[in-house]
């Protein structure tokens, strides 16, 4: 379960980048940053560096780095409710499947997430077992 999580974080994170002020003058990867210059840090394309995930467009639950995504942002401003966010997804779950035995997805009715910030499926089909 927890690294289910953790993959799907990584995979499809919620919220796409995170905005910085550049505080210097700088450079990386010999692009020029000026001081006060906005940088959009792109987690989700972080969650699928090659350098770090392997085959990081596969969706793996077993994949034993998945908690090292970057959707919870880093540094000073990471979410303040990632240890929420964590529990909560937990909690529906175990409750949805205690409750409705065999659920999956509705092959019929696919989904796929949308959106840049607050990505998500716009709708979610599923089917369970009487
Ligand atoms: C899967 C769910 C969530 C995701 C993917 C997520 C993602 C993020 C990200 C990427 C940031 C950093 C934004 C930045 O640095 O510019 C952030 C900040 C924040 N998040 Fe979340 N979040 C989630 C759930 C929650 C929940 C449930 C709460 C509160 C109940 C919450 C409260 C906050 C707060 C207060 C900040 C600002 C922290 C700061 O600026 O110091 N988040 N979140």
């Amino acid at each position: 379960m927890h690294r289910a999580i953790e993959e799907t974080l990584r995979w499809e994170p919620a919220v796409q980048s995170a905005a910085r002020h550049a505080t210097r003058d700088t450079e990386i990867r010999g692009v020029r940053i000026a001081k006060g210059e906005v940088v959009h840090c792109m987690l989700g394309a972080a969650n699928r560096d090659p350098a770090h995930f392997e085959a990081p467009n596969l969706f793996d639950v077993r994949r034993s780095n998945a908690g090292d995504h970057l959707s919870f942002a880093v540094g000073r401003h990471f979410c303040l409710g990632a240890p929420l966010a964590r529990l909560e997804t937990r909690v529906v779950l175990e409750t949805l499947w205690a409750h409705c035995p065999g659920l999956r997805l509705d092959p019929e009715r696919p989904s796929a997430p949308c959106g840049y910030e607050f990505r998500k499926p716009n709708t979610l089909w599923v089917e369970w077992d009487a």
